[in-house]
């Protein structure tokens, strides 16, 4: 089965061709970060414009690469949520005319399922059941992952994702948008111990996180001083740290409470260097193994969105001709796959 699939949840409007036996034969993404960089963020309303310009650009794209036209298709898959309900919508339109068009099935995509399911585009795919830790921009979760579909939250953030927590204080900092990566790249020129902030929640049972703490910690640390290179390396560095060693004293946790030596770490935060190299020594000393996408597929892409809507056209489901996107939808609410599929055979 070859398809093709549609993301375009937040501010990367992105376009892929999966095939379940050739593996990925195109991927096309345009970052829309320098849209927003202005405004220090994502603004809904210019996203959704932005996407509406950008889809039919990069289908083409995308299925020339792909050397494939739609006769060779057998599905089209699209984020169908959680997101930014405009941005959300116009691909939802876009990949379910398409669909229409082509008189090919379609499917709508749980976006922080696809990054769950991202590691099963390398060549090394992680075992079920596994812990999850899914770490975006929006969510900050650990998830006990018995197949694909099957999801138990085991724990999230009261406030702030750890993602959120990067971008907030790097804004303190006067970084540009987005402030992750950046923050990353600053905090390499950082001194270790300069300054320490706090590691919330680790004191306590339990696999919840906060964030929100963080931001207040960094204004104390920041007032009445300059801010300076060398000082915004310095807190970079201890914010980096913070964020880090909570989510890799979680993490084992989970994967201590669960009894599982699986990890597949997923979601934009997954890109950090530093989480993954700590993660792994971790993860090591117990004897559990770390698996993650390859860097650009853990921040926000279509071949993630092609790789769970792939899972989900062969288990036979099928998107109605309704054009559909919620901008929020529970994780542990979705079927898992294969009981989607049994359910298909009895009917
Ligand atoms: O998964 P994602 O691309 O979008 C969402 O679905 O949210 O995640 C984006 C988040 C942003 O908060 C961004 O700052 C963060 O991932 N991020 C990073 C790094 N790369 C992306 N945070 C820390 N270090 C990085 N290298
Ligand atoms: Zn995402």
């Amino acid at each position: 089965m070859r398809i093709l699939a549609v993301e375009s949840s937040c501010d990367e409007s992105a376009v892929a061709v999966l095939d379940s036996a050739c593996g990925l034969l195109a991927h096309e993404l345009f970052s829309q970060v320098e849209l927003h960089r202005l405004y220090g963020g994502v603004v809904p309303e210019l996203a959704s414009r932005d996407h509406v310009r950008r889809l039919l650009p990069l289908t083409r794209a995308a299925l020339e690469r792909a050397q494939s036209g739609p006769e060779d298709l057998h599905g089209v898959a699209y984020t169908a949520g959680p997101g930014l309900i405009g941005a959300l919508l116009t691909g939802a339109a876009f990949a379910r005319s398409l669909a229409y068009g082509w008189r090919l099935p379609a499917v709508g995509v749980h976006h922080l399922e696809a990054h769950l399911l991202a590691p099963l585009l390398e060549p090394e795919a992680p075992p079920f059941p596994h812990v999850a830790l899914l770490v975006s921009g929006g969510h900050t979760m650990l998830i006990e992952v018995r197949e694909p579909g099957a999801y138990r939250p085991l724990g999230e953030t009261r406030d702030d994702a750890a993602g959120e927590a990067f971008d907030k204080t790097a804004k303190l900092l006067g970084l540009p948008y987005p402030g992750g990566p950046e923050l990353a790249r600053c905090a390499e020129r950082g001194r270790p111990g300069v300054f320490t902030f706090p590691r919330p929640m680790l004191d306590r049972p339990g696999l919840e996180f906060s964030f929100s703490g963080l931001k207040t910690a960094v204004l104390h640390a920041l007032r009445g001083r300059t801010l300076e290179p060398q000082l915004i390396a310095d807190v970079s560095h201890a914010v980096q740290d913070a964020i880090v060693e909570t989510l890799v004293a979680k993490a084992l946790r989970a994967v201590e409470e669960t009894g599982l030596d699986a990890l597949v770490v997923a979601g934009g935060v997954g890109a950090n260097r530093r989480l993954r190299a700590r993660l792994g020594e971790a993860a090591a000393a117990w004897g559990a193994r770390v698996w993650y996408p390859r860097i650009e597929f853990c921040t926000d892409n279509a071949a993630m969105i092609a790789m769970a809507g792939l899972l989900r056209l062969e288990a036979g489901e099928r998107a109605t001709l309704a054009i559909q996107a919620r901008a929020h939808w529970p994780l542990a609410s979705l079927t898992p796959l294969l009981r989607t599929a049994s359910a298909r055979e009895a009917t």
